[in-house]
C-alpha cells in the first residue's frame, strides 16, 4: 500500500520504516528539514537499536524516503498516518501539533479525488479522534468522515530501545475505526501480522494505550511502596518481598514443570522510579481528563506522587551517609531515563540531579551517552565522562540511577578503591551480587540495612 506518515519523531520514524520493511511503500514526512535530510541520509536523529540498518535497506529498495512536501506525500498515499507529538501542558494533553497537521491534511484531502484513509497514532484522550479530528478534517476537506474519507485510531506500543523489535513482533493490533471500510485498510496494512487484533472503536483505542502505560507505572510505584515499608522495618528486604510475590502462579504460571517469568515482572521491582516520554505523561493527562469528566482517579494520582518522592528519597539517603551535601563530589551513573536510550526525558537521573546541585553537590555523570548530549539537555554544572575513573577518584559517592548492564560489568574492585569515601547508593538494586571492596559503604533501594550478604531465593 502507499503510506504517509506525518511526523518523523520516534514513533513515525519507526513506524514508517517498518512499514516500508513490511512491502509497503513510505513517505516519511516532517516540517523540520534537517530532519528529513537526516532520515534520508539514512542517519536516524535518535538512538534506537536495529533503525540504522533497517531504514538503509528500506531507503536503497526505494521503498521509503523522508521529504517535507507533505501536499504532494497526502496525494500520493492511501493511508496517511498521523505521529506527530502530543506532549502535556500542565497536565493537559497539547494538541497543537495535532491540529495542525490535521488542518494540513483535511485541505489536502479536499483536492483529492481518491478515498484515503487517516489513521491517527498520536496517543490522545478518548474522545479526540471521532470529535475533535474528525470535525477538523470534514471542516478542512469539505467531506464527511466515513464517505469522503476513512479515520481510524490505531495505537502504538513500542518501547524506546526495543521500538523495531516490538513493531515487528507486537503482542496486539489496536484499531478503532470509525467506518468499516477504514477497518478494512487497517487490516491490509497490517496483512502480514499474525497477532491478535482487536477491532473497536476509536474511543476504546484510544484508552487502551492510556491504560496500558497507567498499568506499568501503577506497577512501579507499587513496588516502590512496598520499598518505603522495607526502609523503615528492620529484617525487611524489597527484593525478597518482589520475589516471594513474582512466584504467585497467577503473575508467574508454570507450563510442563518450568516457571514462566512474564516480562511484565520486570516492572514489579523497587528502584528509582519511572521516566522517559510517554509514563510520566500519559499518566497526567489521563489524570486531568478524568478529571474533566467528573472521575478523580485518586490512584493514579498517587502512582505519580509515590515516582516524583523516589529522587528525594535518594538524596535523604546519600544526606544519611554523607551529611551536608555541599561540596561532596558525587558520581551519578546513568542520565537517560532507562538503558538502551539516549532519551533524557523525565529522566530520574535528572530530578536527582537538581536536588544534588541545589544542595551544592559537585556532580560527575558517567553515561555510554555522555559525550552525545547536546549541551542544552544536562545541566552544564554536571560534569560528563565516559571513562568511570574520572568519576569515581575522589567521588564522596557514587549513585547507580540507570542499570546500563556495563555498569554492572565494571571492575568494582578497582574503581571504588579510587573513592574518597566509599559510599556506593544502588537506586536500581542492580549492584547486589557485585563484588566490591571490604569497606564498602553499599546501600541499595528496599532494605534498612546493608543486605550484601543476605540469602537470595533458590
Ligand atoms: C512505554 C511502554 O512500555 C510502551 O508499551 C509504550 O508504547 C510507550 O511507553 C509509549 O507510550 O510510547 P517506554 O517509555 O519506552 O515505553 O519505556 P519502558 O521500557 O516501559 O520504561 C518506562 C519506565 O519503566 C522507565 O522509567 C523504566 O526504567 C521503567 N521500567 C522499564 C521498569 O521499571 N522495568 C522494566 O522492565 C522496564
Amino acid at each position: 500500500m502507499k503510506v504517509t506518515v506525518v511526523g518523523s519523531g520516534y514513533v513515525g520514524l519507526v513506524t514508517g520504516v517498518c512499514l516500508a520493511a513490511d512491502g509497503h511503500e513510505v513517505r516519511s514526512v516532517d516540517v523540520q528539514a534537517d530532519r528529513i535530510d537526516a532520515i534520508n541520509r539514512c542517519a536516524p536523529p535518535f538512538y534506537e537499536p536495529g533503525l540504522p540498518e533497517l531504514l538503509r535497506s528500506v531507503t536503497q529498495s526505494g521503498r521509503f524516503s523522508g521529504t517535507t512536501d507533505l501536499a504532494r506525500a497526502v496525494r500520493e498515499a492511501e493511508v496517511v498516518i498521523i505521529a506527530v507529538g502530543t506532549p502535556t501542558r500542565g497536565g493537559r494533553i497539547d494538541l497543537t501539533a495535532l491540529e495542525g497537521a490535521l488542518q494540513s491534511i483535511g485541505q489536502i484531502l479536499a483536492c483529492c479525488e481518491d478515498r484515503k484513509t487517516v489513521v491517527m497514532k498520536s496517543t490522545v484522550v478518548p474522545g479526540t479522534t471521532d470529535t475533535l479530528a474528525r470535525s477538523i478534517l470534514e471542516c478542512a476537506s469539505g467531506k464527511n468522515a466515513g464517505q469522503g474519507f476513512g479515520l481510524a485510531m490505531n495505537p502504538e506500543f513500542l518501547r524506546e530501545g526495543s521500538a523495531v523489535q516490538d513493531f515487528r513482533n507486537p503482542d496486539r493490533i489496536v484499531i478503532g475505526s470509525w467506518d468499516d471500510a477504514s477497518a478494512r485498510a487497517m487490516d491490509a496494512l497490517y496483512a502480514g501480522y499474525s497477532c491478535p487484533r482487536v477491532h473497536t472503536t476509536p474511543r476504546n483505542a484510544e484508552l487502551a494505550k492510556y491504560a496500558a502505560n497507567a498499568l506499568l507505572g501503577t506497577l512501579i510505584s507499587f513496588s516502590n511502596e512496598v520499598a518505603a515499608i522495607c526502609e523503615s522495618v528492620p529484617g525487611t528486604d524489597v527484593q525478597t518481598v518482589m520475589e516471594a510475590l513474582h512466584l504467585d502462579r497467577r503473575l508467574s504460571p508454570v507450563l510442563e514443570g518450568v516457571v514462566v517469568r512474564p516480562q511484565v515482572l520486570t516492572y514489579l521491582a523497587a528502584g528509582a522510579g519511572f521516566g522517559g516520554s510517554c509514563l510520566p505523561k500519559d499518566i497526567a493527562a489521563l489524570l486531568h481528563f478524568g478529571a474533566e469528566n467528573g472521575v478523580a482517579m485518586p490512584l493514579l494520582r498517587s502512582v505519580l506522587d509515590v515516582n516524583l518522592a523516589r529522587p528525594a528519597k535518594l538524596a535523604e539517603m546519600l544526606r544519611r551517609e554523607l551529611g551536608a551535601l555541599n561540596d561532596k563530589k558525587i558520581a551519578l551513573l546513568g542520565l537517560a531515563f532507562k538503558p538502551g536510550t539516549d532519551d533524557l526525558r523525565e529522566s530520574p537521573a535528572l530530578r536527582l540531579a537538581a536536588v544534588l546541585l541545589q544542595e551544592r553537590a559537585e556532580l560527575f555523570a558517567v553515561d555510554p551517552f555522555a559525550a552525545n548530549y547536546t549541551p542544552g539537555s544536562v545541566d552544564p554544572r554536571i560534569r560528563r565522562a565516559v571513562d568511570p575513573r574520572e568519576a569515581f577518584r575522589g567521588a564522596d559517592a557514587i549513585v547507580l540511577v540507570t542499570a546500563w548492564p556495563q555498569f554492572i560489568e565494571w571492575n568494582w574492585e578497582t574503581l571504588v578503591a579510587l573513592m574518597r569515601t566509599p559510599v556506593v547508593l544502588d537506586g536500581r538494586n542492580a549492584l547486589r551480587g557485585v563484588r566490591m571492596p571490604a569497606d564498602t559503604r553499599y546501600r541499595c533501594i528496599g532494605t534498612a540495612e546493608s543486605p550484601r550478604e543476605t540469602a537470595s531465593v533458590g
